[in-house]
C-alpha cells in the first residue's frame, strides 16, 4: 500500500462491486472525475459465483466466493473500514422485555454476521447500505434494534436516506446509509454529503444508447404493446413506467431481465417504440463508468447492477468519512 493509500477497506456482500468502486474512487462518470480517496480494498466476498465473476473481471484483487456464514473473521485481513449492504428481507421483532431482533428465515441472520465481524475486527468505521423500507419494517420496530446491535458492537452511529439523483446519478434511488465510528470525535465530525444536483438532476437522456447500439431483443413486441393498451394501466403507462427522458429514472431493481411492459419496472419509449433498458444503460443509471465490464449473461448483469450501490453516491459518503477521520 502506498503512502497515499491510508485506509484499508474490507467489503462484505460485495456483489459486482458498486460499493467498492465508490469507496476507492479513481473513475469517471458522465465526464466528471471521482478521484481516488486514499483507500484500498483489501478484502471482498460474495456467495453468488456469476456475480463474483463480474467483480473479478473489473478489479485486480479477487472477490472471494464464500458464504458469510462460513467466513471466519480471523481469515479476513485487518482493515480500517468495513462496508456491506446486508440482505434483510425477513427480520421479525421478538416480543421480549426489552424487545430484540429475530429472523423469519435465513436471510435475516446475515445482519448478525456483519455484527459478528465488526465485534471481532473492530475497524474504525463501518458503512451499511440498505433499502429505505428498513426504516419502516415491522411498523418501525426493526430499525432501532438494528442500530442498537451496531452500538453494542462498539460504534457511534449516524444514518440518513440518500437519494442518488441528488449526487449526479440519473436515478431516483433512495437508500439508507448507516455509518458507525468507534471514535466519538470522528463520529461528531462526520456529516453526510450535501446534495450536489438536487435542483438540477441528471436526466435519462444523458445515458440512453443510440438506436443502432440497441439489439432488437430489448424491444417489446407489438403484441405485448397492444395487450398493455387494453389493460387498466394504459392511461398511466407513460407517467408511471415509460420514463421521462428529461428526468432521472425511477429505481432500477434486480429483476429487470424479466421486466414486462405491464409491470411497474421502468421502461423506455423512444420514437414510439417501447423497450427495456440494456444492461449498459442500467450500469449508467447506477453511475458505473463505461469502462466497467459487464461479463456473463444479461440476466446476471441485470441482477448484479440492480442490486448494486451507486458508486458515485458511495464515493461522496466515503469522502466525508475520510474527512471525519482526519479531522
Ligand atoms: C445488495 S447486494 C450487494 C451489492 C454490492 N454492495 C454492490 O454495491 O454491488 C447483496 C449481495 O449479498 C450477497 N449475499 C446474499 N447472501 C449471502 C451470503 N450468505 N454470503 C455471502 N453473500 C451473500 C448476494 O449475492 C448479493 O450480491
Amino acid at each position: 500500500m502506498t503512502a497515499k493509500m491510508k485506509y484499508k477497506v474490507a467489503s462484505l456482500f460485495s456483489g459486482c462491486g458498486g460499493m467498492d468502486l465508490g469507496s476507492e474512487g479513481g473513475f469517471e462518470f458522465l465526464g466528471k472525475k471521482y478521484p481516488e480517496l486514499g483507500t484500498k480494498i483489501v478484502y471482498a466476498m460474495d456467495f453468488d459465483k456469476p456475480i463474483t465473476d463480474i467483480y473479478n473481471s473489473n478489479f485486480s484483487r479477487k472477490c472471494e466466493h464464500v458464504d458469510i456464514r462460513k467466513l471466519k473473521s480471523e481469515d479476513m485481513p485487518e482493515h480500517d473500514i468495513l462496508t456491506g449492504g446486508f440482505p434483510c428481507q425477513s427480520f421479525s421483532v421478538v416480543a421480549q422485555n426489552p424487545k430484540r431482533l429475530g429472523y423469519k428465515d435465513d436471510r435475516g441472520k446475515l445482519f448478525f454476521e456483519m455484527c459478528r465481524i465488526l465485534k471481532d475486527k473492530q475497524p474504525s468505521v463501518f458503512v451499511a447500505e440498505n433499502v429505505k423500507g428498513l426504516l419502516s419494517a415491522n411498523e418501525g420496530e426493526t430499525f432501532p434494534l438494528i442500530l442498537k446491535e451496531f452500538e453494542k458492537a462498539g460504534y457511534w452511529i449516524k444514518y440518513k436516506i440518500l437519494n442518488a439523483s441528488h449526487y449526479g446519478v440519473p436515478q431516483k434511488r433512495e437508500r439508507v446509509f448507516i455509518v458507525g465510528f468507534r471514535d466519538q470525535a470522528a463520529f461528531e465530525r462526520f456529516e453526510f454529503p450535501v446534495p450536489v444536483t438536487e435542483a438540477d438532476p441528471v436526466p435519462i437522456a444523458k445515458i440512453v444508447q443510440a438506436c443502432e447500439e440497441v439489439e432488437e431483443k430489448h424491444f417489446f413486441s407489438q403484441k405485448a404493446v397492444m395487450g398493455m393498451a387494453n389493460t387498466k394501466h394504459a392511461k398511466t403507462m407513460n407517467k408511471g413506467r415509460a420514463q421521462e427522458l428529461n428526468a432521472p429514472c425511477n429505481t432500477v431493481g434486480a429483476h429487470l431481465a424479466k421486466v414486462s411492459i405491464n409491470s411497474t419496472d421502468p421502461v423506455l419509449k423512444i420514437n414510439g417504440r417501447y423497450r427495456m433498458f440494456t444492461p449498459r444503460e442500467v450500469a449508467r443509471i447506477q453511475s458505473f463508468p463505461d469502462t466497467f465490464l459487464l461479463t456473463g449473461s444479461r440476466t446476471v448483469n441485470y441482477k448484479a447492477l440492480g442490486n448494486a450501490v451507486a458508486p458515485v453516491v458511495m464515493w461522496h459518503v466515503t469522502k466525508k468519512i475520510i474527512q471525519a477521520l482526519e479531522g
